[in-house]
């Protein structure tokens, strides 16, 4: 049989991760588990290595971002440790001038309106940020087997970011633009799908075994308005890292109506929110990838008994999947205990232990 195009340039050891594996559609001893933000505010340990540094600092600080990407890997036992960072980082090692303020996310001084403002985007040289590479090389020396998962934002997420401002509840700026200035608008996608490509590249070359595209906000689109002025540049960053055999992981937040077409702009695994069990989704993205998912993070701020009913429902709508890895269908919540993470990566790689 050809070999896979994923049986790429795996770091030692990690080639036959359960997480690896899932994402190639092979057969696993367990379904891996990793869950999106699983560094972060839920864990004491990061609050008290975070105190006093902002969070956009702390991104620069390769052992600091090494410890705190190996936290939830020591405490919970998951498959899989996700690169710290942010997905403004990018954006920030660029020269725009933007924050990440406590409790709002990020801030964008000067938004990006006009042709003019285009300027402000120039091209992502590996040099801009030395740091990951440098955090990237100490987290694989000391990951041993377990991959790290590197990612960026998706051309239209960060836009959102860059147009409004700031967050969004309904993006009516990033639409009037999107609607307003066809060309405008893809011109500012088409550089934003170069920077997210050259950043996620820095992030292979340093060692990362898979990427995630998140997509957070793009569940704001129907269907027709994601293809024609969407997926033009999602599909741009996935060829650049296409053939180098790193799983292409491509999320998004009420996406259920687009994961066929999330899926079509090169994913190798689709990951999915908590609204569609996961039977659904594979017949909405078809065959031939691996879905990711999808208990819904407020779950886990119920009983035991009913967090192991969830993952139970999620596991047996997963049954029949080629290749899933198990993760919440959003972000772990701040306040989520610690604790009922470690339990429900434990539940589900005995109840799927083979
Ligand atoms: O463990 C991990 O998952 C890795 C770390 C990670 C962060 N941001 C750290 C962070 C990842 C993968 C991200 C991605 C990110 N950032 C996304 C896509 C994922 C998603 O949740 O949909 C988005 C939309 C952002 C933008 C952003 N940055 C938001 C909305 C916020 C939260 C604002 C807040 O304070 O509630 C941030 C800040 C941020 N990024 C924090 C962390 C740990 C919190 C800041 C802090 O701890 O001081």
């Amino acid at each position: 049989a050809a070999a896979s195009p994923l049986e790429g340039r795996q770091r030692t050891g990690t080639h036959d991760s359960a997480f690896l594996k899932a994402c190639r559609r092979e057969p696993v001893p367990h379904t891996p588990v990793w869950f999106m933000r699983q560094a972060g505010r839920s864990l004491p340990e990061y609050r008290k290595v975070r105190e006093g540094i902002a969070m956009l600092d702390s991104c620069m600080r390769p052992e600091l971002v090494t410890e705190i990407t190996l936290q939830p890997v020591r405490r919970h036992n998951v498959d899989a440790a996700i690169y710290f960072s942010d997905i403004v980082v990018p954006l920030k090692a660029i020269g725009i001038d933007l924050d990440i303020k406590p409790g709002i996310g990020p801030v964008v001084e000067n938004p990006i309106r006009t042709r003019a403002d285009l300027e402000q985007l120039r091209a992502l040289e590996p040099g801009d940020v030395s740091y990951v590479t440098e955090a990237i090389g100490l987290l694989v020396r000391e990951l041993g087997s377990t991959p790290l998962i590197g990612f960026a934002g998706a051309p239209f997420t960060l836009a959102s970011y860059l147009v409004e401002g700031g967050p969004s509840r309904n993006h009516e700026r990033t639409k009037a633009l999107m609607y307003g200035d066809p060309q405008l608008w893809a011109d500012l996608l088409d550089r934003l799908a170069d920077i997210t490509a050259a950043f996620l590249k820095v992030q292979i070359e340093a060692g990362a075994s898979a990427v995630q595209l998140f997509d957070s906000w793009v569940g704001a689109l129907s269907p027709a308005d994601y293809r024609r002025s969407v997926m033009p540049a999602s599909t741009k960053v996935f060829q650049a890292v296409e053939g180098l055999g790193v799983p292409r992981i491509h999320f998004g937040v009420g996406t259920g109506e687009l994961l066929g077409l999330m899926g079509e702009a090169g994913a190798d695994v689709v990951g999915v929110d908590w609204r569609v069990p996961l039977d659904e989704a594979a017949r909405r993205v078809g065959p031939g990838k691996a879905l990711q998912g999808n208990i819904d993070p407020a779950v886990l701020f119920a009983p035991r008994e009913a967090v192991e009913t969830k993952a139970a429902e999620v596991l047996d709508a997963a049954a029949g999947l080629e290749g899933h890895i198990f993760n919440l269908g959003h972000g772990v919540l701040p306040s989520t205990d610690p604790d009922a993470l470690t339990r429900l990566v434990e539940y589900v790689h005995t109840r799927t232990a083979r």
